[in-house]
């Protein structure tokens, strides 16, 4: 019913010219064609791998929720729109981190890419300090309301949820498949209470945090886990084949 989706971060890596040999080299692979799969690859190639790729979905990294002005830096939704990007990845723990991104703002991003047809990822998670006092859940639970705030209920199976703990984020520690699966679960259940059962049911959750080809399946067979946002290991093409055809 929830169709699996793999997606690559590139996050601040990878020169033009490497992204677009990337996406050669992946448009010559024979890919899963149950799977839905993109990558997250910075502003400046966008327009390029969009011209190149054949079934690679594009997403941006980030994005601003106003539609124009003196905000040096930025891009808008509307320019997204013209490159013909699929995808925002939106609250990375990174942006959160470093670029004091809020609850706030990534709920303001969501609505506009919503209203724009550039599909949102969400990310969410805990901390270690939080996971260690038990606190994992209200953290999560609050991000996934804030993020959610005023979203119509027609709009909501459009959204990606990503479960990112952020101690399993660049570490090599994996959270196990049965801790990923329990918080997407909690996830699911927390829209479950925010709007109803089939549409909760309808929302794609990934989970990421050194997702690799090793670990892939076992965590893709968990029954609330739809797809993986992978980071580091999304930027080999031969690792990035492999965690699509899990
Ligand atoms: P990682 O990054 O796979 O390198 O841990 C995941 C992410 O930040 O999306």
């Amino acid at each position: 019913m929830r169709k699996p989706f793999i997606c690559g971060n590139w996050k601040m890596n990878k020169t033009i010219a490497e992204g677009l040999d990337f996406i050669e080299k992946v448009n010559l692979e024979k890919l899963n064609e149950g799977v839905e799969y993109a990558v997250a690859a910075p502003f400046v190639m966008l327009q390029k791998l969009k011209e190149k790729s054949k079934n690679i979905k594009i997403a941006a990294q980030n994005v601003h929720y106003e539609k124009s002005g003196a905000y040096t830096g930025e891009v808008s939704f509307d320019m997204l729109k013209e490159i013909g990007v699929d995808y925002v990845i939106i609250g990375h723990s990174e942006r959160r981190q470093y670029f004091a991104e809020t609850d706030e703002t990534v709920n303001k991003k969501v609505l506009k890419a919503l209203e724009y047809k550039i599909y949102p990822i969400v990310c969410v998670g805990e901390t270690l300090e939080e996971r260690e006092s038990n606190k994992a859940k209200d953290v999560v639970e609050i991000q996934v309301k804030k993020a959610l705030e005023n979203v119509a209920k027609q709009d909501l199976s459009n959204i990606v949820i990503a479960y990112e703990p952020i101690w399993a984020i660049g570490t090599g520690k994996t959270a196990s498949s049965d801790d990923a699966q329990d918080m997407c679960a909690f996830i699911r259940k927390t829209i479950e209470a925010l709007f109803d059962k089939d549409v909760a049911d309808l929302v794609r959750i990934q989970y990421g945090g050194s997702v690799k080809p090793d670990n892939v399946s076992d965590i893709m067979s968990k029954n609330d886990i739809d797809g993986a946002l992978v980071g580091g290991a999304s930027l080999v093409s031969t690792d990035f084949v492999k965690l699509v055809n899990f």
